[in-house]
């Protein structure tokens, strides 16, 4: 494997010595940049890193690749714990309904949305879904994405649940980035099932579950839970049965509308409960005193003009949170985590250095991938971002709409 070594780095970003966990509340505007540094890859991972000032001679030329980052940051690449990208097609005529005055939520009722994006997705072979995925995958790698969860739930059948996942695991295997698996078979009840809608939870839990996980298709399950999607009760059951075939909870909650969903993902010991556009003290409360990451996802709140995470708040109140791009046909066509930095910051009114770790560092915790990546610490993988020339740090929410990526390199 080839060693790096980047030299005269502007601005190292995200440096942390002691890596011990996510960046919890107020802690999440803890940023460390080194000025005019280098940084040392061996074999894929962080070797060494400094002023330049310590930088010594090099005795070992072999395989070394140097890269001259004048005027140019170095940051840990975005580790993206919320996506959708495996899909079919895209949904741009529903989009145009909602600005003639229809509602996400209408259009999602009338058998449009999660449901239009499963008719299309049994249409395709594994091969087709493949070519598309990758597509995006190095779509988001440009904008400086080096790892990324990717959900099922556009399948809502035995048979194309299995094949959803089985692409994500192929990506797995081929693609540079690293890629988390979720099972997402209670995104939306298929129009067969709208009238029995227990005989789907039973489906879920007796026919895709002990496949999905003897076939180590998913690290983790997910349940939309939502007014006309899942009940709170429906989530607890379908909860109980992910947790003990070994599957961790990753959820949907609080996109529109406050059911009760978070307490019930913080007691089955979700690694994070996602959307929270809508949250009360009670479900604040949940949050303040767990593990439990809050995953705010700004981009899905642009697209459908709702209300953002209430993120001042969960950092007041020393909330773990952690930002992702929710990629996916229909609420959030975007998987471009510097937008993401950007709205943050607009909308949330998150810090440059709030909205940055909350992408990168706790990203990589809301993925268990928080020893591995997420900060420019020793040992770990060397997934990064060279940027542009930038005159800032804070230039890189600042500047929304540019991709200030130069390169992303990555390391299985
Ligand atoms: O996270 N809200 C549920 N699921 C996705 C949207 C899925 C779709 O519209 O295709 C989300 O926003
Ligand atoms: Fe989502």
């Amino acid at each position: 494997m080839k060693n790096i070594l980047i030299k005269n780095i502007k601005g190292l970003v995200g440096v942390v010595i002691d890596p011990n966990g996510p960046k919890r509340g107020k802690s999440l505007n803890e940023l460390s940049i080194i000025e005019d540094a280098f940084l040392a890859i061996e074999d894929g991972r962080i070797s060494f890193f400094g002023p330049m000032s310590d930088l010594m001679g090099i005795s070992d030329w072999t395989n070394l690749e140097i890269i001259d980052a004048d005027g140019k940051y170095v940051m840990p690449a975005f580790c993206d714990s919320h996506s959708h990208l495996v899909f079919a097609r895209t949904r741009e005529d529903e989009f145009v309904d909602r600005i003639k005055g229809l509602t996400y939520e209408e259009i999602g009722q009338k058998g449009g949305g999660i449901l239009n994006s499963a008719r299309r997705l049994a249409e395709m072979s594994e091969d087709e879904l493949e070519i598309a995925a990758l597509k995006r995958l190095a779509l988001v790698k440009s904008f400086g994405t080096g790892a990324i969860e990717i959900k099922s739930g556009y399948g809502l059948s035995v048979e194309a649940e299995l094949k959803m996942l089985r692409v994500i695991k192929r990506l797995k295997e081929k693609s540079d980035l690293t890629i988390k698996a979720t099972f997402l078979g209670a995104h939306a009840f298929p129009l067969a099932y709208k009238e029995r809608k227990d005989d789907y939870i039973d489906l879920i839990i007796n026919e895709m579950i002990p496949p999905i996980v003897a076939e180590g298709l998913a690290d983790y399950i997910d349940v939309f839970c939502e007014r006309n999607y899942f009940t709170p009760e429906q989530l607890d059951r379908i909860l109980t049965a992910g947790v003990a075939a070994g599957l961790k909870p990753k959820i949907h909650v609080n996109q529109f509308s406050i059911l009760g969903g978070v307490g019930i993902g913080v007691k089955h010991g979700a690694v994070s409960v996602d959307h929270l556009e809508e949250l009360d003290d009670t479900d604040l409360s949940f949050l303040k005193s767990s593990d439990t990451i809050a995953t705010a996802l700004p981009s899905c709140s642009f697209f459908l003009n709702i209300p953002y995470a209430p993120a001042r708040k969960m950092l007041d109140n020393e909330v773990v949170l952690a930002l992702a791009s929710d990629f996916n046909p229909g609420s959030t066509p975007s998987g471009n985590m510097q937008f993401v930095n950007s709205l943050a910051c607009i909308k949330m009114r998150l810090t440059p250095a709030e909205a940055f770790n909350a992408s990168t560092l706790n990203g990589a915790y809301a993925m268990n991938l928080g020893e591995e990546l997420g900060s420019i610490s020793i040992g770990k993988k060397a997934n990064i971002i060279i940027t542009k020339e930038m005159p800032s740090f804070d230039y890189l929410a600042y500047s929304f709409g540019e991709n200030v990526v130069e390169r992303t390199i990555l390391f299985k």
